[in-house]
């Protein structure tokens, strides 16, 4: 069997209205709208609106979708309960997936609470969870979590930091955009195989936090942190990776399945980075980044994806290193739930054949002859 049919690569899976990804190799677009003027010149609450309701929102809408956001920050107390008990070992990631499949037994999915209301639920809990948790086990602290902060990224500052500086509010609402929608990505697969069988709108998204956690998809991030931070310098980088790549050794955050000379989200990650760096006085994270970026464009001519820069971003941005892919949770799931609602509406079961490379077939032998 050829790699290619091993990874579904260049397999047409469905049809969607969503998204584009690659089209002429590197190029992004969310229901037609690029995601360079997206970035440029929109929000994260314009960018879920869009992928939610199939429209940009006009101003007024808009307002009041921020206004519902806004509202439903406070944590329910079964979910804090929840999240009390979790262990301070667990991965943030682990406590995102299980507040989610919390939420689906306290609030079910019912004809007023549907799939849309779900979503604007989730957009508004994911930060004011994950947060909880943080504080709760790492500074032994219980947050409030309803902040009057105007949108999605200073909710998540005010509450992990107390503060919203302006270039980091920029760099995390211009990342929650470049994150929020990716196509027929790996866990928005999933999200689609699970919606397929038609269970609550939970089971889907609790489905696609699993998959987004590993390194080969939203876990890069992390991954490419760990990359970065072993040098202390430009030269040690560039002989560290020149020799992992001799090694044969995968460089986290390089390298996508779909775009094939360049990841459009890097360009903003990177600009970013670099401002973040310039206002830190970094001399040393930056510079290593784009050595890494060098050698492996001559080494091997991959390209880094989104998760490489938005590394640095978050980093700078003073954000814990386990807390990067739930960031990428509180985008995404605009995207997961934008789907979900796509394959309701037009379902049938997802299941492929495989080919079959067992044994023929065999004789029973009773237990007590079995060699
Ligand atoms: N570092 C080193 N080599 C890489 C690489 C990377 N990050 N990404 C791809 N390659 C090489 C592979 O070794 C392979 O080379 P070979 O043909 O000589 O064996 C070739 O490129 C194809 O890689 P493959 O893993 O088969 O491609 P894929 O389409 O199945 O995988 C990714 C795509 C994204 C999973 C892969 O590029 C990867 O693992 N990247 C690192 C993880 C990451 O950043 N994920 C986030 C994606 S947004």
């Amino acid at each position: 069997m050829s790699d290619n049919i091993k990874g579904l690569q260049g397999i047409t899976a469905g049809q969607t209205a969503i998204c584009t990804v690659g089209e002429d190799g590197k190029s992004l677009h969310y229901r037609g709208y690029s995601i360079t003027d997206l970035a440029n010149k929109g929000s994260f609450e314009e960018v879920a609106y869009l992928l939610l309701y199939k429209k940009l929102p006009t101003q007024q809408e808009l307002d009041a979708f921020k206004k519902r956001l806004a509202a439903d920050r406070a944590l329910p107390k079964h979910l804090i309960n929840v999240l009390e008990l979790l262990p301070k070992e667990s991965h943030p990631m682990d406590v995102l997936r299980s507040g989610c499949s919390v939420l689906g037994s306290f609030e079910p999915e019912t004809d007023e609470h549907d799939g849309y209301a779900i979503t604007e639920r989730l957009l508004s809990l994911f930060p004011s969870m994950l947060c909880y948790w943080y504080h709760y086990h790492f500074d032994g602290k219980k947050i409030n979590t309803q902040t009057d902060a105007p949108d999605i990224a200073a909710h998540f500052l005010q509450l992990l930091h107390g503060v919203v500086d302006p270039l980091h509010h920029k760099a995390i609402n211009t990342s929650l955009m470049l994150y929020a929608e990716h196509g027929f990505n790996a866990s928005t697969f999933t999200a689609r195989v699970c919606a397929a069988t038609l269970p609550d709108f939970y089971a889907p998204i609790t489905a696609a936090i699993g998959t987004l956690s590993g390194p080969l998809h939203g876990g890069a991030n992390e991954h490419a942190y760990d990359l970065i931070s072993l040098y202390a310098n430009t030269k040690d980088a560039e002989e560290g990776v020149k020799q992992k790549l001799a090694d044969k050794e995968k460089i986290m955050g390089f390298g996508h399945r779909v775009y094939k000379t360049h990841d459009p989200r890097s360009d903003f990650a990177k600009i970013l980075s670099q401002q973040l760096a310039d206002e830190r006085g970094d001399a040393t994270m930056y510079p290593v980044a784009e050595r890494i970026e060098q050698v492996m464009w001559d080494e091997k001519k991959l390209f880094p994806n989104v998760d490489f820069y938005t590394a640095c971003v978050y980093h700078f941005c003073g954000i814990p290193k386990t807390l990067f892919t739930p960031l990428f949770v509180f985008a995404r799931t605009a995207g997961w739930a934008a789907h979900i609602m796509e394959q309701r509406a037009d379902n049938r079961l997802i299941r492929p054949d495989a080919d079959y490379i067992g044994p023929g077939a065999l004789d029973y032998v009773g237990i007590a002859d079995r060699g």
